[in-house]
């Protein structure tokens, strides 16, 4: 299964998702099942690498952040079999750039694989590129619970 997490920039919340969930696949010994990949909506940060802010958050929990940032393009609507958005602004523009009803099948909401983001009705990854404090702890706690679930359910499709 090809997993593509899209945020806005590209260099803050889906690469995290992308560390986070690269290392929920290695631990249940999925690496060669499960590939995970990023891209942003934008394009201000293309080939950049991700925000430090994040890298530093990330380093804390054990995890690397690494690639460079690229945008998202029609054709990965091919190449990835769930397209995944950090927030409902991100996933419109990702339905725009769908190019037929079957792209826009596989396109998914990171939160909603979250059963209590779904309860309280919490739908998006928060942007923490202009906020202080701990905005990159809060990207790295809600993606990770998110994360966990659509690993889950991963799972489950696969009767595993
Ligand atoms: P991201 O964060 O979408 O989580 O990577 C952002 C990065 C850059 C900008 C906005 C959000 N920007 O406006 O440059």
């Amino acid at each position: 299964v090809r997993i593509l997490f899209v945020c806005l920039g590209n260099i803050c919340r889906s690469p995290t998702a992308e560390g986070v969930m690269r290392a929920l696949v290695r631990e249940a010994g999925l690496e060669g099942e499960i590939e995970v990949q990023s891209a942003g909506t934008g394009g201000w940060h293309v080939g950049e690498p991700p925000d430090r802010r994040a890298r530093s958050a990330a380093r804390a929990r054990g995890l690397e952040l690494d690639g460079a940032a690229r945008q998202a393009v029609a054709e990965d609507f091919e190449r990835f079999d769930v397209v995944v958005a950090m927030d409902q602004e991100n996933l419109a523009a990702l339905r725009r750039l769908a190019p037929d009803d079957d792209a826009r099948a596989r396109l998914r909401l990171l939160r909603d694989f979250d059963p209590e983001a779904r309860a309280r009705g919490e739908r998006d990854v928060p942007d923490p590129y202009y906020g202080a404090g701990d905005g990159f702890e809060e990207v790295l706690d809600v993606v990770e619970a998110a994360c966990r679930g659509l690993l889950a359910e991963l799972r489950a499709d696969a009767g595993a």
